[in-house]
């Protein structure tokens, strides 16, 4: 299982911070946002780990991480020239994947979970990861996952006007090396990117083949991509620093 760190993008939801800056190293309490999903990965046992970056600032995240070794892990990079949309990067990472299975986070995404038992127990087609969330309007910027009560998928829709249910798929997913080819033959959507949920997508692709398993999970998640939830996220790392 190799791991991919997605870390591009514009930002343009931060700025001013985002102007001069990436997202991805503004502080979360202590460390620079990309620590924790980089985290994610080694605690789940993933060290070869592809980072996709912005052109801009991309040399700052080279001189922060460098090759991995300080984290017992081994980085490689690529430039996504254009934010064309979360499945671009299975493009990007063909010749890094080489047929391997993997787990793609977002450089964005805080988790406060050990994921090895879920990663270690995924065999084959997609595994995306779920939690219930409280309030509706969080619900709506995110993607929606419907189910039954034993876990069946009955609908994915990315960023619903009104959601089925109060699911979301967060930031982390894991499939087969048949991901490469799903994204290669996806289309644009309509706001014109290639998409990780929604309609055309690669999780509608493995949904559609009956290979999609949703795994639900109860512990912390944050998208730390606008300013009040990449305050929560700081304030939550502080106080379990003091736990
Ligand atoms: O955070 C979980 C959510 O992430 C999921 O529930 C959604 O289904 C998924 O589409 C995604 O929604 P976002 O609205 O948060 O996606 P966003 O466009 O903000 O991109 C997520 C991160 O990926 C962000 O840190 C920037 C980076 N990115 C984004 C795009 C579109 C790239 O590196 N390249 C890209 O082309």
């Amino acid at each position: 299982m190799k791991g991919i760190i997605l870390a591009g993008g514009r930002a343009t939801r931060l700025r001013p911070l985002t102007w001069v800056i990436s997202k991805q190293l503004l502080p979360v309490y202590n460390k620079p946002m990309i620590y924790y999903p980089i985290e994610t990965l080694i605690k789940a046992g993933i060290k070869d780990i592809l980072i996709i970056l912005a052109p801009e600032n991309s040399g700052l995240f080279l001189n922060l991480l460098g090759t991995g070794e300080e984290f017992g892990a081994h980085f490689s990079y690529v430039i996504q020239k254009e934010p064309r949309g979360l499945a671009e990067a299975f493009i990007l990472a063909e010749d890094f994947l080489d047929h391997d299975d993997v787990t793609m986070i977002l450089g964005d995404n805080i988790f406060d979970h050990d994921f090895s038992k879920e990663i270690q127990n995924f065999k084959k087609g997609g595994q995306i990861y779920c939690k219930k969330l409280d309030n509706i309007e969080d619900v709506k910027r995110l993607g929606v996952i419907e189910m039954k009560e034993d876990g069946t998928i009955l609908s994915i829709e990315e960023k619903p006007e009104k959601p089925k249910s109060m699911y979301v798929s967060v930031g982390i997913y894991t499939y087969d090396h048949r991901v490469v080819e799903i994204a290669k033959n996806l289309k644009p959507s309509k706001r014109g990117e290639l998409e990780i949920s929604g309609d055309p997508s690669v999780n509608n692709t493995y949904w559609k083949m009956g290979e999609l398993k949703a795994c639900v999970f109860e512990s912390y998640w944050q998208d730390a991509g606008t300013f009040d939830s990449l305050l929560e996220a700081g304030n939550h790392m502080s106080e379990k620093s003091y736990k």
